[in-house]
């Protein structure tokens, strides 16, 4: 029998090497257990970084400039992405099922850009999350906002729900129009969020204090990309994000409304993982996009 030859014969067990164990270079994830943490992995390099490409617009203001045919748009760009944000709806009937990023997958949502946006339900049980393979789910969280309250709930039932699935949950500040976008708020909404127990949280950049904002919280901080700016104005931004401790970014109009989409996610990802400054970033999109600058 093959087995109890193999047993017989069994010598190398490496007496002068003590088992290794693995470090993990995600913040705050060192004593999660195993599945979440090969979900996270998924997200984050080796280097502990990640570029992720938003693309879930669509759940609140439908029809969005550059997300008109996602087939067309987004897909194309995946082999660039660490991990594709977006909603199941997408993904189940546009991204191809043979992609290898991570999938963090919307998983609150409700209100139209037509009503109160903060008034938010969950959008996605967490048994379906496992079903999409989702390596993480996104929950926004409207502090200071009308529903806050009920927007925490949201992200406490996902936060259970994944941990009894081994999925993280991504908590996503939301800055309504009333609400002041700087350092005290941003490192009030990503600090409570972090306490109920979300495993990495999307916040916007700000110029003041952003370094305090990361500090502040003790899981992945990921920059939140925002409207279109000028190609050197969203990569500045994505390396001050980084230099002041972001675990990564999040961006999807500052990529997919660009004249050349493939040439910026190349430069961001050179940002995220390579070290580039704003300037050289910006270089290699020109270079790569035949001279664009939009
Ligand atoms: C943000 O809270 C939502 O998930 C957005 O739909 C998306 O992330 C926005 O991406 P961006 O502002 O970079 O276009």
């Amino acid at each position: 029998m093959a087995d109890l030859e193999g047993n017989l014969n069994a010598k190398d067990w490496g007496l002068d090497s003590p088992q290794r164990s693995w470090d993990f270079p995600v913040k705050g994830a060192g004593q999660l257990d195993f599945g979440m943490r090969h979900r996270l992995a998924r997200i984050f390099g080796a280097d502990g970084h990640t570029a992720m490409l938003a693309f879930d617009h669509g759940y609140f203001q439908g029809p969005t400039s550059g997300l008109e045919r996602i087939d067309l748009s987004i897909v194309p760009l995946a082999p660039y992405a660490d991990a594709l944000m977006a909603t199941r709806g997408i993904i189940r009937s546009v991204i191809p099922s043979s992609v290898t990023n991570a999938l963090v997958v919307r998983a609150s949502g409700g209100p139209s850009v037509l009503k109160e946006l903060s008034n938010e339900r969950v959008a996605m049980q967490m048994a379906d999350a496992a079903r999409i393979d989702a390596a993480a789910v996104a929950v926004q969280v409207f502090i200071g906002g009308e529903f806050e309250t009920q927007s925490i709930a949201n992200l406490n039932e996902q936060i259970d729900a994944g941990l009894a699935y081994g999925i993280p949950v991504l908590g996503v500040t939301a800055v309504g129009k009333e609400l002041t976008r700087d350092a005290r708020y941003l490192g009030l909404a990503t600090r409570i969020i972090a306490e109920f127990g979300a495993q990495l949280v999307k916040t916007y950049y700000v110029e003041e204090g952003f370094e305090q904002v990361v500090a502040g919280c003790p899981v992945p901080i990921i920059m939140a990309g925002g409207k279109k700016l000028p190609s050197l104005d969203a990569l500045t931004m994505a390396f001050r994000a980084m230099d002041a401790g972001a675990a990564g970014v999040d961006m999807g109009r500052n990529i997919f409304q660009r004249t050349d989409p493939t040439a910026m996610i190349r430069a961001v990802r050179g940002i995220v993982h390579d070290g580039l400054r704003p300037e050289e970033a910006h270089a290699l999109y020109q270079e790569l996009s035949s001279g664009a600058d939009d």
